[in-house]
């Protein structure tokens, strides 16, 4: 053998174990990430990632809150609704004031059939993390 071909098949060997080492479990792909699932860092800012939420969770489908950049829809030069907003046909409270009792709000967002059976809030299956974020955003 030649020293290049001898060269050769040790360059073969290493790229092929580079090849099988990239195959093997531990660096196999990432977690598959759910883009539904907020989890705030603890650098991140709670009512920031609230606000967040209260969009992509769908809250803000029956809430208004000033808080968002939503585009509004006026009448005649009048404000008379958030776009996004049901406000008024579904019942739902605007929450841009509101001042909310924290424990009360946990066990509300966890479960709103459970405090009020019968309410039209949905159970949104918010995780822990979630509804304290959210709670951070109505409380400021
Ligand atoms: C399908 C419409 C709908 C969606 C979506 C919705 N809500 Fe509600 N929400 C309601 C209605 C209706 C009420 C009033 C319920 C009642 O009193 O029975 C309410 C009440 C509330 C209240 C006030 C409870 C009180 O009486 O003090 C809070 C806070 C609240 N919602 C937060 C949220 C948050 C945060 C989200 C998103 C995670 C959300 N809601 C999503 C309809 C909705």
């Amino acid at each position: 053998m030649t020293r290049t071909a001898s060269l050769g098949a040790t360059l073969l060997v290493v790229a092929g174990l580079l090849l099988a080492l990239s195959f093997a479990p531990w660096a196999s792909q990432e977690p598959a990430v759910d883009p539904t699932v907020v989890r705030p860092s603890p650098t991140s800012d709670p009512a920031a990632v609230g606000r967040t939420l209260f969009s992509i969770k769908g809250c803000a489908t029956c809430h208004r809150h000033d808080g968002l950049p939503a585009e509004r829809v006026t009448q005649g030069g009048q404000v008379v609704a958030a776009s996004r907003s049901l406000t008024g046909a579904s019942g739902a409270p605007d929450l841009t004031d509101y001042d909310p009792d924290p424990g009360f709000v946990r066990v509300w967002l966890r479960d709103p059939e459970a405090v009020r059976p019968g309410t039209r809030m949905p159970n949104l299956g918010l995780s822990e993390e979630e509804i304290a974020a959210l709670l951070a955003f109505l409380e400021e």
